[in-house]
């Protein structure tokens, strides 16, 4: 539950210190931005060990894992960031979407820290942080597209300022992340994929095979990944086994290829309808190196600028939370300590009242 208090009736002080934590999927998190725009430290403990065995994230295993990291990362990130605990002025945490257990968990820690230090609580949308990740860089200014691109998520939102977010388009089946992860997993890489795919890509011919670009044509800015995916489990079951180094890289290349032409070309016509100039990528696949060379090459020709964050912004991590955390507790948009975990929630929901 968010308590929304008019902002010209509040006089809520200038949040300094902000201790953000996150715990949506399999990533325990914690960070200390300043003025929601410095991140002084930026903790991120893996779980990705412990999932990698099962091909994908265990729900109940992330919990305890949760639980096990939790006080060992928020310590570190005071201690890596040179403040005491009694210098933090507010606490940002992620609310959802994700995994409920998990989010629990970084979601109970921060209320219990809000309520015995004696202050606000700010409830972060996940992927409000993965957007607004560029800002502890500085850049860009408001109004921008942001193609959000993860494990989870495939969205495009019109983003006109912190809070003010409208959804453009999104995929109707499996997100970018995802379709990674499952085609490395059929070629016998492991999990999470998505890396491994991008490192394989470089050596291989990305005109090799033609998988297909779905929706690429629709005049709509929504997203399908299921069929490449399916396309890549036909071709390779009629190959040889196991596949050789050339084929597997012409294999990852193709794929690579067919992603990055759907990502950026519907990015690109929903930035110039939306007559938007500024286009962010956010989220683990914004790590993707085809991806980001890709904007950078097309984005001269289209008139627009495009801004990734650094890598160690891109995948999950809670500094990225310290820029709304940061707004909303300077405009008194606190969150009591009845506010609850969200598993889904859309990013359009954020601000309004439930
Ligand atoms: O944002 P993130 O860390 O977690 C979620 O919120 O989901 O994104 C994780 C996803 C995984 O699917 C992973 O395979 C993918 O990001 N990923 C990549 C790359 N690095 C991470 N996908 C493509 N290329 C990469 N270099
Ligand atoms: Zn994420």
């Amino acid at each position: 539950m968010i308590c929304q208090r008019p902002a010209a009736s509040v006089q809520s002080p200038v949040i300094m210190l902000v201790l953000c934590i996150e715990s949506s999927c399999d990533e325990t998190a914690a960070a200390v931005v300043r003025d929601g725009r410095e991140a002084l430290s930026n903790v991120v403990a893996s779980q990705v060990d412990v999932h990698a065995r099962y091909g994908g994230v265990v729900p109940e295993l992330a919990s305890r894992k949760h639980v096990e990291a939790i006080s060992v990362v928020i310590n570190s990130a005071l201690e890596e960031a040179g403040v005491a605990l009694e210098q933090i002025e507010g606490i940002g945490v992620t609310r959802g979407p994700g995994l409920v257990g998990a989010l629990l968990v970084g979601l109970s820690t921060a209320k219990a820290m809000a309520w015995s230090l004696d202050i606000p609580l700010a409830a972060v949308h996940h992927m409000e942080g993965h957007i607004l990740a560029p800002l502890l860089e500085g850049t860009p200014e408001f109004p921008f597209l942001a193609l959000a691109v993860s494990g989870g998520h495939t969205h495009l939102y019109r983003v006109d300022g912190i809070g003010q977010y409208r959804t453009i388009g999104q995929t109707l089946d499996d997100a970018a992340g995802e379709a990674y992860d499952k085609v490395a997993k059929l070629l016998g890489l492991g999990y999470p994929g998505g890396a491994k795919i991008d490192r394989l890509a470089l050596q291989g011919d990305p005109e090799a095979i033609a998988f297909p670009r779905p929706m690429l044509h629709r005049p709509n800015y929504d997203f399908s990944f299921s069929g490449i995916k399916t396309a890549v489990l036909q071709y390779v079951e009629k190959c040889p086994n196991p596949i050789d180094e050339r084929h597997m890289g012409d294999i990852t290349a193709s794929f690579q290829e067919a992603m990055v032409e759907v990502l950026t070309r519907k990015t690109l016509r929903a930035a110039a309808d939306q007559h938007l100039e500024r286009i962010v990528v956010a989220g683990g696949v914004a790590c993707n190196s085809g991806l980001r060379k890709r904007f950078h090459e097309l984005a001269g020709q289209n008139g627009v600028e495009v801004f990734f964050p650094s890598p160690s912004l891109c995948g999950d991590n809670a500094a990225m939370l310290g820029v709304p955390a940061d707004y909303y507790l300077e405009h008194g948009q606190h969150a009591d300590n009845k506010v609850n975990a969200l598993s889904s929630w859309p990013l359009d929901m954020v601000g309004r009242a439930e």
